[in-house]
């Protein structure tokens, strides 16, 4: 078990492509495990490897219950293969201090991905779910949430971060 240091936006890392995963060995598991805790310690509730530095191709998402507080979703090479309709709500990131905005998604998406073990995963997910793995897809291809607001918010974001003002917050964060 280790926690991980988030990297935070313009880190460049963010900004990298990720590369597909073909190894599932142990050294993987251990990855998985530690961006578990690094996502839970955060708290967040989704985290893709490029925020803890690392350009592959893997997420983790959380899908706890009232009976399994370290329940999650490990989603190797992940691929949104569908969506549909629309719906927009707030988002916040674990890489990007201080800034939630309301973001348009797909509403349902059909998902094709791999295991920790690589055996193949296809599942649609809805609402919430749906818009977390969309959220953590963009990261695995170099996308933050910013860049889907307008030229005028994102503006507006990076004068804020500059003055560093704004307050810590609890709300959700991926
Ligand atoms: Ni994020």
């Amino acid at each position: 078990m280790a926690i991980r240091t988030i990297i935070t936006y313009p880190h460049p890392v963010l900004r990298q492509k990720a590369e597909k995963i073909t190894v599932f060995d142990q050294e993987l598991k251990t990855l998985i495990e530690d961006m578990a805790d690094t996502m839970y310690k955060a708290p967040g509730v989704g985290l893709a490897a490029n925020q803890i530095g690392i350009a592959r191709q893997l997420v983790v998402i959380d899908r706890s219950t009232e009976d399994n507080e370290r329940k999650f979703l490990t989603l190797i090479n992940p691929e949104i293969t569908g969506g549909e309709g629309s719906v927009v709500d707030e988002e916040g990131c674990l890489s990007v201090i201080e800034c939630y905005a309301k973001v348009k998604r797909f509403r349902k998406i059909h998902v094709t991905a791999q295991d920790a073990d690589g055996n193949p995963l296809e599942f649609d997910a809805e609402e919430r779910f749906a818009r977390i793995i969309q959220h953590e897809v963009d990261h695995l291809l170099g996308t933050l949430f910013i860049d889907r607001l307008s030229s005028l918010k994102r503006a507006l974001y990076k004068k804020k971060l500059k003055k560093k003002i704004g307050r810590a917050s609890c709300r959700e964060r991926v």
